[in-house]
């Protein structure tokens, strides 16, 4: 990749990923990218855990059940195959990360704010992979709010949000997607 506006307007979510592994040399640079984002009162409220084969393999039982309640939702009968898709693609994915954002009972604006930029560690780290030609895929699927999924990767939910799964990996795919023009997502005010 070469200059920064070209690493920000090319990133595409990828849906599919190669088995090549992701080197620790390019995980640690994204996470430093991650750890350097913005955040008011220097909250730092963000957390990335990097869930690794055994920790994988202990959520298959929730994946199972979670695609078990989607094929009942979209009136699918053929539940095997509902499960080893769902299963596929978090076993599969060369990387997969959950990231917190620090919950706030007492102060929702502070929480709120700790959000945003938990957000923009996620996406420094997301374009941190990319610019060494890493794809990846946020996801918020079912599997990331399951009470469960915070026991298997031992995150106190009282403390901290799971606020998406990020699955990165090398990819050929790359997905289309529309966006609106500058003009029509800005005014200019005198
Ligand atoms: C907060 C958030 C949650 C997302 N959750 C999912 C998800 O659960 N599954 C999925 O396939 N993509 C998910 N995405 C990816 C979006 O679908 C994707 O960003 C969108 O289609 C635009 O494509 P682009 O990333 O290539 O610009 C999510 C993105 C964001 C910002």
């Amino acid at each position: 990749m070469s200059n920064f506006q070209e690493i920000l307007t090319t990133r595409r979510t990828a849906y599919s990923f190669e088995k090549k592994p992701i080197s620790d040399s390019i995980l640690q640079q994204a996470l430093y990218a991650a750890s350097q984002a913005p955040c008011h009162k220097h909250t730092n409220p963000w957390k990335f855990y990097i869930i690794g084969e055994s920790t994988r393999k202990k959520l298959i039982p929730t994946i199972e059940k979670l695609a078990d309640l989607k094929s009942a939702r979209i009136g699918s009968s053929d539940l095997q195959k509902g499960r080893d898709k769902a299963i596929q693609k978090i076993i599969d994915a060369p990387l997969l990360i959950a990231i917190t954002s620090k919950r706030n009972e007492l102060d929702k604006f502070r929480e709120k704010e700790d959000y945003a930029a938990t957000v923009c560690a996620l996406h420094n780290l997301v374009l941190s992979l990319w610019d060494n030609d890493v794809s990846s895929q946020w996801s918020t699927g079912s599997i990331t709010r399951d009470e469960e999924t915070y026991r298997i990767i031992s995150i106190d939910s009282e403390q901290e949000e799971i606020i998406g799964f990020i699955k990165a990996g090398y990819s050929s795919a790359k997905s289309k997607v529309k966006k609106l023009k500058i003009e029509e997502i800005s005014r200019f005010l005198e």
